[in-house]
């Protein structure tokens, strides 16, 4: 079993440095989270969203680890609260038409059922609220289950515009410990937005990071570093990101792609191809 590498978020909070992402997996989710932290992943990550989740199949998962000695203390779990928008409106996991408070407590209530736990590593807001009166009536209710001991740190997701989390890092008083976006070439990788998180203590989680960037991965850089360290193309990228101080989400449904994932912590890449994988990007 490969080790999983961690860094302490801002919150204090030990977090894998890879995460284990369980969307879009439906009926094979618990056999697939229990399959990864098998393989040695320690982080998972999921929503309060029947739509893309399946948030009770990763309890199941859960309990099934505990009876192979695996125990929740062990995990890092983060999940989500939806906004309406992002439901469907077919399977609403709290009452749509309940104060936006309400709603955000009521999902993670049922966030902790599906999941058979009594805490939350990590709550995150699947979407900025507009108007910015609205997110923060969202996050003030998530302060108080931080408060609580509900959940151990509060995140945003989707969160492209620095304005956005800067309001919100100065209206808070649990400050977001993390942010989680889609990672690609259309926000130009997030540079300022990531430079602010780093200058306020906020780690950036990244998704759709190989499957927006398979022109990167097939780049004559990615591939020379691959070939000359004997890896793959996405564990180089992986491994990029990690570097850079990024925690990537993995979906991988593959046990050789779930092994090769976690395999990233065992060489290091060099400053010349971190900063020649950087210019690729563009990133400053
Ligand atoms: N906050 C949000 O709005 C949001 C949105 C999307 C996703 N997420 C989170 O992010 C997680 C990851 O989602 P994702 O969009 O980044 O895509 P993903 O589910 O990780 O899919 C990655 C794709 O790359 C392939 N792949 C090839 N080589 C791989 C390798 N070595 N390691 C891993 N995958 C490899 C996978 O195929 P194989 O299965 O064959 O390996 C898969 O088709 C989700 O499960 C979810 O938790 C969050």
């Amino acid at each position: 079993m490969k080790d999983q590498h961690y860094l302490i978020t801002s919150a204090n909070v030990k977090m894998p440095c890879l995460i284990y992402g369980t969307a879009w997996k439906k009926e094979r989710t618990a056999d697939l989270v229990v399959q990864a932290v098998q393989a040695g992943f320690r982080g998972i990550d999921t929503a309060c969203q029947p739509k893309h989740y399946n948030e009770p199949l990763v309890g199941e998962a859960l309990q099934r680890l505990k009876a192979h000695g695996i125990e929740r203390e062990a995990l890092f779990l983060q999940t989500k609260f939806t906004p309406l928008p992002g439901q469907d409106p077919q399977q609403v996991p709290y009452d749509k038409k309940a104060p936006l408070e309400l709603q955000v407590e009521q999902s993670f209530e049922a966030s902790k059922k599906n999941l058979q736990t009594e805490y939350l590593d990590s709550l995150v807001l699947h979407s900025p609220i507009t108007p910015h009166a609205l997110l923060m009536k969202a996050w003030s209710t998530m302060e108080k289950i931080q408060k609580r001991g509900g959940v151990r740190q509060l995140g945003i997701s989707n969160c492209y515009d620095t304005k956005v989390i800067r309001t919100l890092y100065m209206d808070s008083s649990v400050k977001p410990a993390i942010v989680q976006n889609r990672f690609y070439q259309k926000t130009s990788y997030d540079a300022d937005l990531r430079n602010w998180c780093a200058n306020h203590g906020v780690t950036y989680q990244s998704f759709w990071t190989l499957t927006a960037n398979s022109h990167i991965l097939a780049s004559n850089t990615i591939q020379s570093i691959a070939q000359k360290l004997s890896k793959t193309q996405a564990q180089i990228f992986f491994r990029y990101l990690t570097q850079i101080g990024i925690v990537p989400l993995t979906g991988t449904c593959s046990e050789q792609h779930m092994n090769e994932d976690l395999s990233i912590f065992d060489f290091e890449l060099s400053a010349e191809d971190t900063n020649n994988i950087s210019a690729l990007l563009k990133i400053p």
